[in-house]
């Protein structure tokens, strides 16, 4: 990906598939490294599943499809010398269920993808999945960048959709003056 916005998008939207209500996004920044962390509680993935879920050449496809997201995201990771970690909690075994995934990079890597455009990338699961809580964070060594979906809805109540416009381009200018 050109942006690791995207691969945040990317993997946030697994969640929305995966039937989460909450959705939390977590970036974490110092002068080095550049992480974020993806939780949901969604349906979650069986283990043996979870085991080849990073494995784009895994050969069950006939059986399941496995795509591109995590493989990629997890490659990106390691190539700039940072790690990948995703753990999950399978709705069939466990009460709280979902998944977590985990990436971090090194920016000081040539193979550093910059973050790009993260305010749209927020905007964009909103407009998706206005139902679903998101919770982002950014946090750098100067500031806190914070943003909840389900403290929005409350204030806004529930005559006005979050999916608006007028309430996308509140959010859009919200996060773009924060940053
Ligand atoms: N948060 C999640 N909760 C439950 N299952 C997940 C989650 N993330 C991924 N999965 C499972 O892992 C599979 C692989 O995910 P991945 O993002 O790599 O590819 P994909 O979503 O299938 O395809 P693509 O992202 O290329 O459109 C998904 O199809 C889904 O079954
Ligand atoms: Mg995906």
């Amino acid at each position: 990906m050109k942006e690791l916005s995207l691969n945040i998008l990317d993997i946030a939207q697994n969640s929305v598939k995966a039937r989460a209500t909450c959705v939390k996004i977590e970036i974490t920044e110092d002068a080095d490294t550049l992480a974020f962390a993806i939780t949901d509680n969604g349906c979650g993935m069986e283990k043996d599943f979870l085991a080849n879920v990073t494995n784009p050449f895994t050969t069950t496809r006939k059986t399941r499809r496995v795509g591109l997201g995590l493989p990629f995201l997890k490659m990106e990771a390691e190539m700039t010398g940072g790690s990948f970690e995703i753990t999950s909690k399978s709705e069939k075994e466990y009460e709280d269920h979902g998944t977590r995934v985990f990436a971090s990079f090194n920016k000081n890597s040539i193979d550093f993808i910059p973050l790009g455009d993260i305010v749209d990338t927020i905007c964009t699961l909103i407009h998706g999945s206005e139902d679903i809580d998101f919770e982002f964070s950014h946090k750098t060594e100067e500031k806190e960048i914070t943003l909840s979906t389900a403290e929005m809805r409350e204030m806004l109540g529930e005559d006005i959709p979050l999916s608006s416009p007028e309430v996308l381009a509140w959010v859009r200018d919200y996060l773009t003056e924060l940053y």
